[in-house]
């Protein structure tokens, strides 16, 4: 099916194992809903990127958005990946991942000047002047970011106020607004004129040669991401293409350029059709960077689904099964609060049970069609909205109460994106490596949700 996940027969019956592990003997030991991640799986998806990309030597930093648990950070850290983070919060889990400061970049369109300052000294670290880093390190000892790709001028201008204060100076990329159509949904359109994201194009040198010699501030590169998930190298390419006089122009007028981001986006095959894959694209982007490296020019990327959405699995429980008069409704306790993706961007994810009845074992993610022993339903959830699903009008083996079903390529902006609504606990993380599998998040408790309302005095 997917690297590291398979269906394994027994008898006449075949069953879901991630990482050689069963997903029914997971499910029972750590209950449900719950994220299982391959370490095999992501590992092997970083290392496929940064071969594809080999020809340029870019610096990979993992987009954290995608999936931040901190067990899951190290090991990607172990094989050498930076971070991108959008947050305060996201800078501190990077940290404590032990990534080495200058192998983060910093990316967000509303930064505060407490999280500006966070990103420069540890001792405004958002986690206190107490915390330690992953080898028991002082967090007070720690130095500024890498690069902070800057959203706006009013961010650039804070940055360098901030950083004078604090007396260091901040590398940035400017983050271009391109005005190229990555054609994926609209919701995660990203380098589109009427997009928040960047500043345009042509406003970009005279933005350089302002801060030219302003003190707290220097200018290094440019920083471009156009949305996600992006099918094809095409819209890359019409962007670098765009960038390329920009960077020269800017070398020439003698600013230190020494960095392009071209940002995340690369497409993963859900099961519905199948993007351009790591492979491909490095092919076709590669000759496009490599003239701007032989110039002295640091590549750098921001993979996050890429990396990590075919290596998660999100395994949820069956609590009942309805019959409407339209339609039959599959009711699990995972929903949109447990995974959004379906309800916020209509997205595909294949669902299929861990043991499914009449050995209907798949042998891809592709939508089936109705046929003999299967039916077809909505895999919904419990929350209280009808935007409340994870499939609809899907044919799947016939499942009954307490059947468990595997959401696939779960892995990326699922657990990221949970929430809590309807005081729901957000659900457990298991990691499955070398060693077997290991809880590497408990499950949120119902007293965690209710504590901070608890410990405020009543009147
Ligand atoms: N760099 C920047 C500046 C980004 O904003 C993003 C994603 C990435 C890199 C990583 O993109 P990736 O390689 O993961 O495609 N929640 C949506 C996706 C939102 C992406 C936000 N930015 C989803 O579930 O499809």
């Amino acid at each position: 099916m997917l690297p590291t996940l398979q269906y394994v027969q027994s008898g006449s019956a075949t069953s879901l194992h991630i990482a050689s592990e069963s997903a029914e003997a997971l499910a029972a030991r750590f209950g449900t809903p719950l994220y299982v991640y391959s370490q095999p799986a992501f590992e092997a998806a970083f290392a496929r990127l940064k071969s594809a990309f080999s020809s340029v030597s870019p610096l990979l930093c993992y987009a954290l958005k995608a999936s931040g648990n901190i067990h899951i950070l190290r090991k990607l850290a172990d094989m050498g990946a930076g971070m991108d983070v959008v947050s305060g919060g996201e800078l501190e889990r990077a940290w404590l991942s032990g990534v080495p400061m200058d192998h983060i970049v910093f990316a967000g369109v509303g930064k505060t000047r407490v999280e500006i300052a966070a990103a420069l000294s540890g001792k405004h670290s958002l986690l206190g002047t107490e915390a330690r880093g992953r080898n028991g390190e002082s967090v007070t000892t720690r130095g500024p970011v890498g690069l902070f790709n800057i959203e706006s001028e009013g961010e650039a201008r804070r940055i360098a106020e901030v950083a004078s204060e604090l007396n260091i100076v901040a590398r940035g990329c400017i983050r271009v607004n391109p005005n190229v159509d990555a054609h994926t949904h609209k919701y995660t359109t990203t380098g589109k004129s009427e997009n928040k994201f960047g500043i345009d194009l042509a406003r970009v040198a005279e933005l350089f040669d302002e801060l030219r010699g302003v003190p707290g501030i220097q200018l290094v590169g440019i920083h471009m991401h156009l949305g996600s998930p992006i099918a094809s190298a095409a819209p890359y390419a019409e962007a670098i293409s765009a960038i390329t006089p920009l960077l020269d122009r800017l070398q020439s007028s003698g600013h230190p350029i020494s960095v392009l981001n071209i940002g995340g986006g690369y497409g993963i095959n859900y099961g519905l059709s199948a993007p351009q894959n790591a492979e491909e694209f490095g092919a076709a982007l590669c000759p496009l960077l490599t003239p701007l490296v032989a110039r002295g020019i640091r590549i750098v990327l921001e993979p996050g689904r890429s990396i990590i959405a075919q290596a998660g699995v999100l395994l949820t429980r069956v609590q009942y099964v309805k019959q409407g008069q339209a339609k039959r409704f599959v009711i699990c306790d995972a929903g949109m609060h447990t995974l959004i993706r379906p309800a916020l961007y209509q997205a595909y994810h294949f669902i299929w049970p861990v043991s499914p009845r009449g050995g209907h074992t798949p042998t891809d993610m592709k939508p089936v069609p109705p046929a003999a022993g299967l039916e077809a339903c909505d895999v919904v959830g419990p929350i209280c909205e009808s935007s409340d699903f994870l499939a609809t009008d899907r044919v799947m083996p016939r499942v009954e109460p307490d059947d468990l079903l595997a959401v696939f390529c779960a892995g990326a902006y699922g657990m990221s994106m949970s929430f809590n609504y309807n005081d729901h606990p957000r659900p457990a993380e298991v990691l499955v490596g070398p060693d077997g599998p290991r809880l590497i998040r408990s499950r949120q408790t119902q007293m965690q949700l209710v504590i901070n309302e608890l410990e405020q005095s009543s009147q």
